[in-house]
């Protein structure tokens, strides 16, 4: 994971700039996640992006191997149907994601000859690829220097260089911010990118940060302003149970289960509220998760 550094200054003095001594912490701290290996290529990179946005990471990990096993490229994944990609995103949830990463295959395949392009612009011009996940495909998968920042990076600058508990909502000077930060070396700057996302992921965390085993400590304006309090508009939980994902989900079990159209019948069965159901059995069809057959049955589109 180490490469050479180019500054003579020992690794944790107080001298050494930030983004270097995260650098040399994630050298020994980081996890050993298979779309980090040398040599992942930008494909591989970019199915694990769409798949992490909104999933944990052990939880994508089987899902991301047994999908790259049978869609290698971009090539191979535009041949697929629609139906084909719902079943195969499992239970990873929000899998509009699935469908928009074939969408993006076709693409790939169709505007850039099957290669996953490298420029920023091309990436976001590609469908579900926005701000975060064409940076990270530019940098994870094609080795350019990136700022990428996702959640966990904005909470770890509003911490570290702004003082505050929590990430403010996204905007275009979390970039800024965040190359700011960045060694000067390229290798090293592309390392930082994963390396202080690994830092909010693992230390700089949500709930309770685990200051005392922080590489950056010293330098933390949150810590060394005594750890103000947030006060912004409460930070929104996730809750699962009895929401209309969880509905959706339920209705898309059944019909990626079933080999045939099923009747709407097979589709009450899953939840009592006939209001919520029929609310999202009509989202799910909005949103080309689910067709409905001449005669009125319904299946996965494809
Ligand atoms: N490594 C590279 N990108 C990542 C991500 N989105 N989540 C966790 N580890 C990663």
């Amino acid at each position: 994971m180490s490469s050479a550094r180019p500054s003579p200054v020992p690794p944790g003095s107080s001298a050494d700039p930030v983004g270097e001594v995260v650098v040399d912490w994630y050298a020994g701290a980081a996890r050993d996640l298979p779309w980090r290996e040398p040599g992942t290529d930008p494909w591989a990179v970019l199915v694990s992006e769409v798949m992490l946005q909104q999933t944990p990471v052990a939880r994508v990990e089987p899902v991301w191997r047994s999908w790259l096993d049978r869609w290698p490229t971009p090539a191979a994944m535009a041949g697929a149907s629609p139906a084909e990609v719902i079943r195969a995103w499992g239970k990873l949830g929000y899998p509009r994601r699935a469908l928009r990463l074939r969408e993006a295959a076709v693409a790939i395949t169709e505007r850039h000859g099957g290669v996953v392009p490298a420029e920023i612009d091309e990436l976001e011009a590609l469908p579900g690829v926005g701000t975060y996940t064409a940076r990270a495909v530019s940098c994870f998968g094609h080795g350019r220097r990136q700022p990428v920042v996702d959640t966990n990076v904005r909470r770890v600058v509003a911490r570290l260089v702004h003082g505050r508990a929590e990430a403010a909502p996204a905007r275009a000077s979390d970039l800024v911010d965040i190359a700011a930060l960045a060694p000067e070396d390229d290798a090293r700057a592309i390392r930082f990118s994963v390396a202080v996302m690994e830092l909010g992921a693992l230390v700089c965390v949500a709930g309770t940060p685990r200051c005392p085993v922080c590489p950056v400590k010293d330098r933390c304006a949150w810590r060394l302003a005594g750890h103000p309090a947030h006060d912004g508009p409460p930070r929104r939980v996730q809750k699962f149970a009895g929401t209309d994902r969880q509905v959706r989900g339920r209705l898309l079990d059944v019909l990626r289960a079933a080999s045939a159209p099923v009747e709407e019948d097979a589709l009450t069965a899953v939840w009592d509220d006939a209001v919520q159901r029929s609310r999202c059995l009509d989202s799910l069809l909005v949103d080309g998760l689910v067709v409905q057959t001449d005669d009125g049955r319904f299946s996965l589109p494809e």
